[in-house]
């Protein structure tokens, strides 16, 4: 019976194995981020930025619904910096006592305001291409911050002869080129609190940054652990070899 089924697992092992359909993708250069490695931590000044940009430029049509303004924590602001950022949105609350919704101020405990009230609203306003939720965008891409970043920069003139539908852009680094998504930045299309230079690649990191930190933010605090671990676990193996030597000493 095994022997029977044997080239139908043959079978489903190539299949599988095979290496995807050329999708047309271009391995993005790798990068280094501040993050990175075992002692690897997030630069809150880059955080800060790239939240700007995110604000400024990318919410307009990317929503982030895991997060809530409260979480701007881990990017070093303070309470009340996090109040006033809520409340420059408005959101919809309710029932009250007459049953009906009202809009009020966001508060810090509430999520991320959504750009598009459903994903048709979204479809109908970006030519029928739906702008992902970018909450886990750096965990969901194959070689995440580095494709991000890539992305964001690699807006190019088509080849010679290639013609895109309207409304769709050529980048190198997008699967099949065209994309739905016009270059979303462009130099100086946000003026830095800190003074940094706002060109496309200071902002493409910056942004990929916090995209990355708002996948993970408790990132440190992991990395944190694993050290204590390892450290834990080096000391105790010293422990218990020192044991083992007295045990066994009268035998030897
Ligand atoms: C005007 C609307 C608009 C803005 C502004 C915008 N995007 Fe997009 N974005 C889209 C659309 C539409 C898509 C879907 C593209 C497609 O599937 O062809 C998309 C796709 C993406 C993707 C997914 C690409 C993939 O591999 O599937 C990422 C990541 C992304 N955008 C990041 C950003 C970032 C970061 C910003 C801000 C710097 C931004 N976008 C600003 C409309 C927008």
């Amino acid at each position: 019976m095994y022997k029977k089924s044997l080239p139908l697992v043959l079978a489903a092992l190539v299949a599988f194995s095979a290496p995807a359909p050329a999708a047309e993708s271009v391995a993005p250069p790798k990068q280094h981020w501040h993050h990175q490695g075992v002692f690897g931590t997030y630069d809150k000044a880059s955080l800060q930025r790239g939240f700007q940009v995110y604000k400024q430029v990318c919410s307009a049509c990317h929503g982030m619904k895991l997060l809530s303004y409260r979480n701007l924590a881990g990017l070093g602001y303070n309470e009340d910096e996090i109040k006033a950022i809520a409340a420059e949105y408005t959101v919809v609350d309710g029932p009250n006592d007459d049953g009906d919704m009202f809009e009020r101020a966001a508060r810090p405990a509430d999520r991320f305001k959504a750009p598009f009230a459903n994903d048709k609203a979204a479809r109908a306003a970006n030519g029928g291409a739906l702008p992902p939720d970018l909450s886990l965008v750096v965990k969901a891409r194959h070689n995440h911050e580095d494709y991000i970043f890539a992305l964001l920069t690699g807006y190019q003139n088509p080849p010679a002869g290639e013609e895109g539908l309207p409304g769709m852009s050529w980048n190198k680094y997008f699967a099949g080129h065209w994309i739905s998504m016009a270059p979303p930045l462009v130099e100086g299309a946000v003026s830095y609190a800190d003074g940094t230079d706002a060109s496309v690649e200071q902002m493409a990191k910056d942004v990929t940054q916090f995209l990355a930190w708002a996948g993970e933010p408790h990132m440190e605090e992991r990395k944190k652990m694993g050290i204590k671990v390892m450290l834990f676990m080096f000391v105790f193996a010293g422990i218990m070899l020192a044991a083992k030597r007295k045990v066994w000493a009268a035998v030897h």
